[in-house]
């Protein structure tokens, strides 16, 4: 197995202004997606005190964009054991079977209480919840919402629920607050957070929040890469700090690419527009320049296929073909049906300039889904006491490889839930005492090397070499200049770079891509969301391993291989 590429080390926190002001909770909960509201909601039921923070407004992350559904086994000839066996393959061998157990038994209870919380699937003509297949299903198992519209219509019930409870004193939530760093009591147990908030009043600039127990429910990391169907949020911002201090991540290289997004150009970066699966779910398939299937013959679910197949496949054919594109051809949908299942699709893809029932939509495969992160037990416990993880800056094992469509907002929801359990009971049993504030950890002075920060103006250059090298085709070739490039930008005087909200984005998005590329070089074999060009193949009997990471107290990495069943 190939070495390092150059030797990483991560400072132990981000070069910050000393905390202005402090404050309190039993559970800070860092995160208002799906899994962050849900873990907040719950909590609040069972603890006295929940300070839930987000680092803009609350409906502005990744589960508001999810377009697919959630996927749950709800019709009565499926089962949790089929959501299972179809998780099982499309994480490629790397799945812990206990998680996707807690993930696809629990799932459809969750579910109803989510609908009997306020949201609203859309339904068929006797009422039932409609469901619908997405690549890797076999089955008819996910729920949507406004066709297309379904993480925007769980983030808009979940808001109302909290709401509701708003003038709780139990419950305060912070908008605007990037969370900068974890702070620790002294003895190595996570008991707060460092947050920069942009408010009013008391709670403005850089603080102090302590608590029993930290959540992270802070998202993905798709701003590394030049395009991602992730929102401008999604900087890893959870994932990097819980990394500096010393959590165990667990898959960072397992990178999901989605294969349909609409391409949009070659200069175009950023967040770019999806196309649902969904959509090829109700029959649209691919086709390249020349209107030949791509995906006839490659597998027995053909365009439905998981959709790492589908995203090789279309990366192959653009690779033969000598384009940055293929097609999606959805046009015998035909308008009205497009315009009532897809509206926000048809929408979008019309105020660009494309009309799916009259046009041939470009696409092409974009950074879509994180399936690695803090890892964490079936509790949503890591390996840092004090602290949680849930949603996509977790990693519960759920996903292995690649995640199976529509799985993740069910993630989110299902050990949100858990964590929800755990917390009160461990508070309970004395397992959790009250925080012991002490002086923030600093960036420096302790082996973390010089340029602790990354000025804002060096982004692009991360996520294009992070594209370039660490993207959906990867070599040892190119996972070495990439490592090189970051280690680079890392070298940089830290004078360049101010502290404040993009720096600290920015330095995250490095630290992260820094750590992943270490682990995409090592795994020398093609598996899961990206190819190994100089490995093509799945390698079982060398590679059925995941990869874990820490931060050694000398600042270095430390990397531990668990062969898989
Ligand atoms: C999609 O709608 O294609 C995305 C669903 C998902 O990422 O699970």
């Amino acid at each position: 197995m190939p070495g390092a590429p150059v030797s990483v080390r991560l400072p132990r926190a981000l070069a910050a202004p000393a905390p202005g002001w402090t404050t309190s909770a039993d559970v800070i909960v860092v995160g208002s997606g799906i899994a962050g509201l849900t873990c907040a909601l719950r909590l609040r039921e069972r603890v006295d005190r929940v300070l839930l923070v987000t680092k803009t407004v609350l409906d502005e992350g990744s589960t508001a964009w999810a377009q697919g559904g959630i996927a749950a086994a709800l019709h009565p000839e499926d089962s949790p054991e089929e959501h299972l066996e179809d998780t099982l393959v499309a994480g490629v061998g790397l799945c812990e079977r206990e998680a996707v157990e807690a993930l696809v038994t629990e799932g459809p209870r969750r579910v109803r209480q989510l609908v009997a919380l306020g949201a609203e699937f859309d339904r068929d003509a006797e009422g039932e919840i409609k469901l619908t297949r997405e690549g890797g299903h076999h089955r008819d198992r996910i729920a949507h919402a406004g066709g297309d519209a379904t993480g925007r219509e769980i983030s808009r019930a979940l808001i109302a629920a909290l709401d509701r409870v708003r003038d709780d004193p139990g419950i305060e939530v912070v908008e605007h607050a990037l969370v900068v760093d974890l702070l620790d009591d002294g003895a190595g147990r996570v008991d707060g957070v460092t947050l920069h908030v942009i408010g009013e009043g008391q709670l403005d600039g850089v603080g102090a929040a302590y608590a029993r127990a930290v959540v992270l429910a802070t998202g993905g990391l798709g701003q590394i890469y030049t395009s991602t169907t992730n929102p401008p949020v999604a900087t890893g911002d959870g994932m990097a700090a819980a990394l500096r201090a010393g959590a165990r991540m667990t898959d960072l290289e397992f990178i999901q690419f989605h294969p349909t997004v609409l391409f949009l150009g070659e200069g175009s970066t950023g967040q770019q527009p999806l196309i649902s699966e969904a959509v090829r779910g109700e029959g649209a398939f691919l086709v390249d320049g020349s209107g030949h299937r791509i995906m006839e013959g490659r597998h027995e679910l053909a365009d439905l296929a998981p959709r790492d197949v589908v995203a090789r496949a279309i990366l192959e054919t653009m690779r033969d073909q000598g384009t940055d594109h293929v097609f999606l051809d959805a046009r015998h949908l035909g308008a009205a049906f497009l315009e009532e299942r897809f509206p926000s699709i048809v929408a979008s893809c019309r105020s660009l300039g494309f009309d799916p029932s009259t046009d041939l939509l470009p696409v092409a495969p974009a950074q879509h889904y994180a399936s690695g992160g803090i890892a964490t037990d079936l509790r949503g416990r890591s390996s840092l006491p004090g602290l949680y993880a849930c949603g996509e800056c977790s990693c519960t094992g759920v996903h292995g490889a690649n995640r199976l469509a529509s799985n993740s907002l069910l993630e989110g929801l299902v050990f949100a839930s858990r964590i929800a359990s755990d917390i009160p009971a461990r508070i309970a049993d004395g397992e959790l005492p009250e925080p012991r504030p002490v002086t923030p950890m600093r960036a420096g002075g302790d082996g973390a090397g010089p340029g602790a920060l990354l000025d804002n103006s060096q982004r692009l250059t991360v996520q294009r070499a992070m594209t370039a090298g660490s993207g959906p085709v990867r070599s040892a070739e190119s996972t070495a200049a990439t490592a090189q490039a970051l280690a680079d930008l890392a070298a940089l005087p830290p004078s360049t770079a101010e502290p404040g909200p993009k720096t600290w984005e920015t330095t995250n998005l490095l630290h992260l891509g820094q750590v992943l590329t270490e682990l995409a070089h090592r795994r020398a074999e093609t598996r899961g969301g990206h190819v190994r060009s100089d490995f093509p193949e799945r390698d079982d009997a060398r590679w059925l391993v995941r990869q874990s990471v820490v931060v050694a107290p000398d600042r270095s990495l430390t990397v531990t291989e668990r062969s898989m069943p």
